[in-house]
């Protein structure tokens, strides 16, 4: 089977995480800023989009050069052989991304490689004029880095943190992806308790209930590779029978609770489609009042943080609560997710370790309190 140059791409600071997972699927890796590469089949293709949990995408390299005038730009994107890749009816939108080259003016980068796109295309299935593009879409993306360039090809669509599990409920949850993320930089594997007491729609505990039973996060959609002419189209469809059957029970409680009645009904909605329901148990209980029997788990929340100053203010008296009534649970490994640089000071001890990351845009801090297990 012909080998592709792929690579994974994700947020900032979760390189490590996603080559993690690729190395756990077999694959051998290579990192940069952003972007995880590795070579692999069409098979590889459809199984990365299918089980990687905290990666954005899936792209195809198709092929990298030295560009540093429009007419180079031009030309090796001429030389490359289109119409083995695109029928005469794709959609092929071009995306231009340009930092520290010559060719700084991403517009223009854009559109001279759209240009030799269409040429190419045109002459090689002979067509004159515009070329309809009302077919599959195959999204395409230059990239220049320090004059490198890069053409490369989606093959996810939307990106893969769209589970499709999620119901629709304003508020601001996690991105799933990123819930994953976090939960794979703590010490949880499915066999000990997991307990999430500030849950809102639930995508922590879900994601580590997908993790727990082994269900493929990719398992309840689909990805652009599906439409791709040349795809093998049963390599998908068998590698969701295979996944299917490599699910597990999950073998230690899940445990989701939030003040808000009103957001866990949400949670348990976005569960349910996710196929975990029966793996968490739901409450409606305020930190303050927060108890629990389990011992040697792992507790991965993410408090509200207040913007405003009386939002802050409210945030931080919860993070006193968090200190008095969660900081006990010496058996419990402890990661907390917030925005606030002074959660230490409130919660009552220093951090284990402390990573940075943005959700979104904003920078947040994951706090991290690590317990011995007995
Ligand atoms: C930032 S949200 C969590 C979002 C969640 N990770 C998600 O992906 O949807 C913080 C949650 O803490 C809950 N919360 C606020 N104060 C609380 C308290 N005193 N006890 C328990 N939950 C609380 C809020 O209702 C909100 O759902």
């Amino acid at each position: 089977m012909e080998k592709y140059q792929l690579y994974a791409t994700m947020g900032s600071g979760f390189e490590d995480v996603v080559a993690k997972e690729l190395h756990a699927l077999g694959y051998e890796t290579r990192t940069e800023k952003g972007r995880v590469f590795f070579e692999g089949t069409q098979e590889d293709i459809a199984r990365c989009n299918l089980w990687l949990r905290t990666a954005d995408r899936i792209k195809i390299l198709l092929k990298e050069f030295k560009a540093t005038d429009f007419t180079t730009l031009y030309d090796e994107t001429y030389a490359y052989d289109w119409a083995m890749l695109l029928p005469p009816d794709a959609a092929f939108p071009v995306k231009g991304r340009s930092v520290r080259s010559k060719l700084h003016s991403e517009p223009d980068v854009q559109r001279i490689v759209k240009k030799a796109i269409v040429d190419k295309m045109s002459k090689q299935y002979r067509r004159r004029g515009v070329l309809p593009e009302n077919g599959t879409l195959y999204q395409l993306d230059i990239h220049i880095y320090q004059d490198k360039a890069r053409l490369s090809l989606d093959t996810t669509g939307d990106s893969l943190f769209k589970r499709g599990y999620r119901i629709e409920h304003g508020g601001a949850p996690l991105k799933e992806n990123f819930a994953a993320s976090l939960i794979k930089l703590t010490i949880y594997d499915g066999t000990h308790p997991f307990v999430d007491p500030m849950c809102g729609s639930g995508t922590l505990p879900i994601e580590a209930a997908m993790i727990a039973k082994n269900i493929a996060p990719g398992l309840k959609r689909d990805f652009s590779f599906d439409k791709f002419d040349w795809f093998d189209q049963k390599l998908h469809q068998n590698l969701i029978e295979e996944a299917k059957s490599m699910q597990t029970p999950a073998q230690a409680p899940i445990w989701a609770s939030d003040i808000d009645q009103s957001i866990l009904e949400v949670a348990k909605l976005n569960a349910h489609n996710a196929g975990v329901l029966q793996d968490i148990r739901f409450k409606q209980v305020a930190v303050k009042d927060f108890k629990t029997d389990l011992t040697n788990g792992v507790i991965v929340s993410n408090p509200p943080y207040g913007k405003r100053l009386k939002d802050r203010q409210g945030a931080e008296a919860l993070y006193e609560q968090m200190g008095e009534v969660l900081k006990p649970l010496s058996s419990f490994s402890q990661y907390y997710l917030t925005a606030d640089q002074k959660f230490e000071d409130f919660y009552g001890k220093k951090a284990n370790k402390k990573r940075k990351f943005f959700n979104g845009n904003l920078p947040v801090i994951f706090y991290q309190y690590w317990a011995k297990w007995n």
